[in-house]
């Protein structure tokens, strides 16, 4: 095999090794980078959701109080502003949603379906857990969920989902009275559930990786073509010139120019120290020729 298929083959082995094992470590890290930012993105939306949550309570709430003495008003329920101002939003980003799941709930829109029953299962076993987070796939790809409990820690909440009878009549004419009711204090009734859809980060984070690997390819190319270059001028094209001269000398033909042996490089002490060879040489065969007249 030549020197160069060999330097090509160790340098390809090499390339190929870096390439799989930073490509493989890369695509990790961009990967758990894009699900970082997704969770980044869910938490701000769970904390516009308490903030509506909040406002409706200390702002919405006291303003409305009058007019609830005559007719429901579902405005002022924090749960109700949440999820209607949510439902805003999904009409320009349908994959983004906010489901305050409820096992028993007042409003059927927000009875909890298999997967968000057994999220809010897991809270009311696990009362230590205050955070879900997982993945799923929904029919538009893959989305991250982050859920929190809804425990209900405030005396306040039972007036009107302990039972019918104590709730506002406005309500009960609204709502009827089979749903949300029953509901004890401290228990985990449901749980606030955000989704954000996955498939765009990870696809820039794929986008990033398919970069990354093209510039990493590229480099490695650029490479081995500069050492490609660098090996057939500065060790191969002297090498060649320095075996041709020898096949001519070992031929006996003394008159081929001598080897230019005016550089540092251990190449260059290889051409001066071959010339003096082939000078020794020259001088030991013409001592010879001559001790071979005087025989005759
Ligand atoms: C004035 C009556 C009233 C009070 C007080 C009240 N709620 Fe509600 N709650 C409602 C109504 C009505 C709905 C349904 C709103 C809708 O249509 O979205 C609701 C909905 C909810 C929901 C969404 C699930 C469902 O039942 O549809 C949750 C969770 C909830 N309330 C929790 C609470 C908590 C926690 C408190 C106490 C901090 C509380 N509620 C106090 C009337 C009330």
């Amino acid at each position: 095999m030549r020197i160069i298929t060999k330097f090509n083959l160790v340098l390809i082995s090499v390339g190929a090794i870096a390439m799989a094992s930073s490509g493989y470590v890369s695509y990790y890290i961009l990967q758990e980078n894009a699900k970082r930012e997704v969770i980044t993105h869910a938490g701000m939306m769970m904390e516009a959701a308490l903030a509506i949550r909040g406002y409706t309570i200390s702002e919405i709430r006291p303003l409305l109080a009058d007019q609830m003495q005559t007719h429901f008003l579902p405005q002022t329920v924090p749960a109700y502003a949440a999820t209607t101002s949510f439902g805003k939003l999904r009409e320009d980003h349908p994959d983004y949603s906010y489901k305050e799941a409820t096992l028993n709930p007042t409003n059927p829109r927000d009875r909890a379906v298999d997967w968000e029953n057994d999220i809010i299962r897991s809270f009311r076993d696990h009362s230590d857990q205050h955070q879900i987070i997982g993945t799923r796939m929904t029919p538009t790809g893959p989305s991250l969920y982050l859920a929190r409990p809804i425990t209900i820690n405030n005396p306040q909440c039972l007036s009107c989902h302990n039972v019918p009878s104590e709730a506002p009549q406005s309500m009960l004419a609204r709502y009827g009275s089979n749903n949300g009711f029953g509901w004890k204090l401290h228990e985990t009734v449901g749980a606030q559930i955000i989704s954000v859809p996955m498939s765009l980060p990870q696809h820039h984070a794929l986008l990033a990786f398919y970069k990354f690997m093209a510039m990493l390819g590229s480099i490695f190319l650029l490479m081995i073509i500069l050492l490609n270059i660098m090996l057939r001028s500065i060790i191969l094209k002297p090498i060649v010139r320095i075996a041709a001269v020898a096949d001519e000398v070992s031929m006996g033909n003394m008159q081929v120019t001598e080897f230019d042996a005016s550089g540092k490089d251990e190449l260059s002490t290889l051409a001066s120290s071959f010339n003096r060879m082939r000078r020794s040489l020259q001088k030991a065969m013409r001592m010879l020729e001559d001790s071979q007249q005087k025989f005759h």
